[in-house]
């Protein structure tokens, strides 16, 4: 099965089922990490959503979410640094918090994001991400739950987009 997105056609790679049943097992290990911790979520917009929607109503035990979006210039700059967090609360001294994000790729992303995090003083952070590709990391990022590990290539579909198209699809798609 396959989909058309702009120019570009994508071949199914993990299916909805397939999906949600990984999504189950972690879900399992952050009920036994965090059953008393009252974890806050920090969701990353704008990949995250379904994700963490997923993750949230499998989580048993009291729990709060936030959502932020990472700013970042493209461009002039070829890092990718991240320059703004719009979104996140001061609140989070002494908090366990978990980030969730649809994809850690070269991990520009929460190398940028996990200083600002320390700054509110949390009492812990982990990452738990949908999907990694550990060969297109380029720092050494903890990533504690992870639904699966992929291949560097781009994918779509759960929340990940195409210049803004397939974030509905309940499938995840690689290129053609
Ligand atoms: P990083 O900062 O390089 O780790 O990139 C993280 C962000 O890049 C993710 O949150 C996604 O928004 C985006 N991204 C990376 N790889 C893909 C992909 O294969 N498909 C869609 N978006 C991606
Ligand atoms: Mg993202």
């Amino acid at each position: 099965m396959s989909v058309q997105l702009h120019d570009k056609t994508f071949d199914l790679f993990l299916t909805s089922s397939e999906i949600q049943a990984r999504i189950s097992e972690v879900c399992e290990y952050l009920n036994r990490d965090y059953a008393d911790k009252r974890p806050v979520f920090i969701a990353i917009l704008n990949g995250s959503f379904m994700f963490a929607a997923d993750v949230m109503r499998r989580f048993n035990d009291a729990c709060e979410i936030q959502f932020v979006r990472l700013a970042s210039y493209v461009g002039t700059s070829s890092t990718g640094e991240v320059q703004t967090i719009l979104g996140l609360s001061a609140d989070l001294k002494g908090r366990h918090v978990v980030i969730l994000e649809d994809i850690i790729d070269s991990g520009e992303t929460m190398v940028s994001f996990l200083p600002l995090l320390a700054q509110k003083e949390v009492a812990s952070c982990q990452i738990c991400s949908f999907l990694v590709k550990p060969d297109a990391l380029k720092h050494p990022i903890d990533v504690a739950y992870r639904c699966f590990d992929i291949p560097n290539e781009f994918v779509v579909g759960y929340g990940l987009d195409y210049d803004g198209l397939g974030r509905n699809l309940p499938d995840v798609y690689h290129l053609h």
